[in-house]
């Protein structure tokens, strides 16, 4: 049987999105790709060469021009890709509390999402991927044959977040992920290019009650 060629999986920050979409990838033999990665680089650059992430001329430029990598693990420190931002290793960089902030008004702005797009579909076409963002299944791959939503309550995305903060062994206060995570949305939802949402012919999965076993089951049904 035909499995799906493209698989967009759409959903707020810490839905679940990456971990489901890295497993379905592993079972599927298929190339897995997180676009989030990208508008995180593009901010971290951003960040270390002081130019303010409020410069949306500077910002953009910075997208057009800084050549972003993600290949697969160089080593192993729980990573599941590199990130090179011009040859440089920006993994866990790009998880940097800071970046964490900054990021949604980065990637609302318009020209900054045309020069990363752009890179994201020539990637998908090339099939065999499960995409992962906030706009695959609306904008970058409108027409993927599968596409998820994965959703979950702000409250318990920012406990999955804090968790992860603590098993890396960083600090973390709750209250302050969990107002990180509600303004992000926000801004992801109500930017005018773009928008956070779900695509029309997009199966919505709300994995507030659902571990990650179950989730990644739910969608290996949907593929078969
Ligand atoms: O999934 P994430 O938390 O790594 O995403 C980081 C940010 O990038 C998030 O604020 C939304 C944005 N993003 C986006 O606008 N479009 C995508 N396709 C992927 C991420």
């Amino acid at each position: 049987m035909k499995l799906p060629d493209c698989i967009a999986i759409d959903g707020p920050a810490a839905s679940g999105k990456s971990t489901v979409a890295n497993r379905i990838a592993e079972k599927i033999g298929y190339l897995y790709f997180d676009t989030g990665v990208m508008y995180r680089a593009v901010t971290w650059m951003a960040l270390q060469r002081d130019s303010s992430v409020e410069d949306e001329a500077a910002v953009t430029g910075l997208a057009e021009s800084i050549p972003i990598d993600v290949q697969p693990p160089s080593v192993e420190d729980g990573r599941d890709y590199d990130v090179l931002a011009e040859g440089e290793d920006i993994t866990w960089e790009i998880r940097l509390p800071e970046v964490d902030a900054n990021v949604s008004v980065v990637s609302a702005y318009p020209g900054v999402r045309a020069a990363l797009t752009v890179q994201q579909r020539r990637i998908g076409l090339q099939g065999q991927v499960v995409m992962v963002g906030r706009d695959i299944g609306t904008v970058v791959l409108p027409d993927a044959e599968l596409k998820i939503y994965l959703d979950a309550s702000a409250e318990e995305r920012a406990r999955r977040r804090y968790e992860e903060r603590i098993e890396r062994g960083e600090n973390a206060d709750f209250e302050a992920i969990l107002e990180n995570m509600r303004r992000r949305d926000k801004i992801d939802s109500t930017r005018e290019v773009a928008p956070l949402r779900a695509a029309e012919d997009a199966v919505v999965i709300d994995t507030d009650n659902l571990t990650i076993e179950e989730v990644v089951a739910d969608i290996e049904s949907l593929i078969h």
